[in-house]
């Protein structure tokens, strides 16, 4: 029998709870799924690399499918050297689309045989983003359910 392997490629600066939604609906219907960290990211991380990485396997601890790595350069390529057939990107709004879309185009344009797949998170994620998430710990408010407890911890010590 075939098995598909996934990746689940982004930033995660930091992980969110969209984004863990989407790594258990990834971890549910592929047989493998590599949650693929970017290392050299063009706009400067609140995190470092190794931080983002290590809240990532924390948090995606309990599935036995689902490992995470990091990458560099094409994601194609990246793709093409794990073997996989997938890659997985998740679609909260029509505002997403055009960019998605764009990537994905392009990602099929370098590398044919590989397929992205869209997946929705649940509605209750779909105003989240990392990028907002920090601007409201920096400003002092609450993002209890947006992330992971431990992320908020160390969101609040990133911007004392
Ligand atoms: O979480 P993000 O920032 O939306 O993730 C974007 C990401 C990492 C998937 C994208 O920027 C990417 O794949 N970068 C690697 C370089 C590459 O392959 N670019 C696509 C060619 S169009």
């Amino acid at each position: 029998m075939k098995s598909i392997l996934a990746i689940y490629p982004g930033s995660f600066d930091p992980v969110t709870n969209g984004h863990l939604d989407l790594i258990e609906r990834g971890a549910n219907i592929f047989d493998r799924l590599v949650v693929a960290v970017l290392q050299n990211l063009e706009k400067d991380p609140l995190f470092p690399l190794p931080e983002r990485v290590e809240m990532l396997k924390e948090v995606t601890h309990p599935w036995r499918n689902v490992e995470v790595d990091i990458f560099n350069g094409l994601l194609v390529d990246y793709a093409r050297q794990r073997k996989a057939q997938v890659i997985l990107r998740g679609i909260r709004a029509i505002s997403d689309y055009e960019y998605e879309l764009q990537l994905a185009l392009m990602n099929r344009k370098l590398e044919p045989t590989i397929e992205t797949v869209f997946m929705m998170p649940s509605e209750a994620y779909s105003f989240l983003s990392s990028r907002l998430v920090k601007e409201v710990v920096r400003l002092g408010g609450p993002v209890d359910g947006m992330v992971p407890p431990l992320v908020e911890k160390r969101l609040r010590a990133k911007v004392k």
